[in-house]
């Protein structure tokens, strides 16, 4: 059987990255998400301009520059778990046009607890793994389990920043929810539980769909 195509659906500091790294531990899969090729090319120029001017205000880079980057990375693929894209209706509906998904999954948690999880996240500087101070902190403060390396707070972390992510996300990604609902394919997760409890029910559905 070919391997899972997962949508992973949810604002900012919903548990995708934490999710996607369970996805791809079980099944062997890519993780496609377009904020760590975004964070990892901040600087590269584009008919639109650096990525880092839309990322570190909390707005969505341009559609063409994030098309490009998971059309090829779904084309690589032998299965995905798809985090972060689509984000708006047009993105929604290019991916229609060169994907086919076995499971959308939103996972959905209240606006105060997506901010503490923002406010305490924690990323190595050098192989991206994520922790949280209180949630899911390391062995050692401030290294990571897995490299050594140095961990840091994302730029885009700070109250304001967080603040204005939140409202795009509302404003052009929950439109993007509807869509998929609309059309019978969404699944909604509780993720306000621990990340294993989230890890559950997600795994249940995956298991349901394919
Ligand atoms: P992106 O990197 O995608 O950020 P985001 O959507 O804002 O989501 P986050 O990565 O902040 O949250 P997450 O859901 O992955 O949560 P995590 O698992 O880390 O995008 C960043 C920017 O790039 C955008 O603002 C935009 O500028 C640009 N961009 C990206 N994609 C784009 C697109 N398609 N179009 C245009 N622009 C685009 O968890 C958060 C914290 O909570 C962690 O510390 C974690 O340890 C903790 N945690 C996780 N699960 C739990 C749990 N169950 N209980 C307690 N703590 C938990
Ligand atoms: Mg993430």
């Amino acid at each position: 059987m070919s391997q899972p195509n997962v949508l992973l659906l949810g604002p900012p500091g919903a548990g995708k990255g934490t999710q996607s790294s369970n996805v791809v531990d079980e099944y062997g899969v890519d993780h496609v998400t377009t904020g760590d090729a975004l964070r990892a090319n901040k600087d590269m120029e584009t008919a639109h301009g650096a990525p880092r001017e839309y990322m570190e205000a909390g707005e969505l880079v341009p559609d063409p520059v994030v098309n490009e980057i998971v059309q090829a990375a779904i084309e690589a693929a032998d299965g995905f778990v798809l985090d972060g894209y689509p984000r708006n209706i047009a993105q929604a509906e290019y991916l229609d046009g060169i994907a086919d998904l076995d499971l959308v999954a939103l996972l959905e948690v209240p606006r105060e607890e997506l901010i503490a999880r923002l406010s305490g996240r924690r990323i190595c500087a050098d192989c991206g793994a994520n922790y949280h101070v209180e949630f899911d902190p390391p062995a050692k403060a401030g290294v990571c389990d897995r490299c050594g390396g140095d961990l840091v707070q994302r730029d885009d972390d700070d109250e304001e920043t967080v603040e204005e992510r939140l409202d795009v996300f509302a404003a052009n990604t929950r439109p993007v929810v509807e869509y998929y609902d609309e059309a019978g394919e969404l699944v909604r997760i509780d993720g306000e539980g621990s990340p294993e409890e989230v890890w559950t029910g997600l795994h249940e559905e995956i298991e349901a769909a394919t």
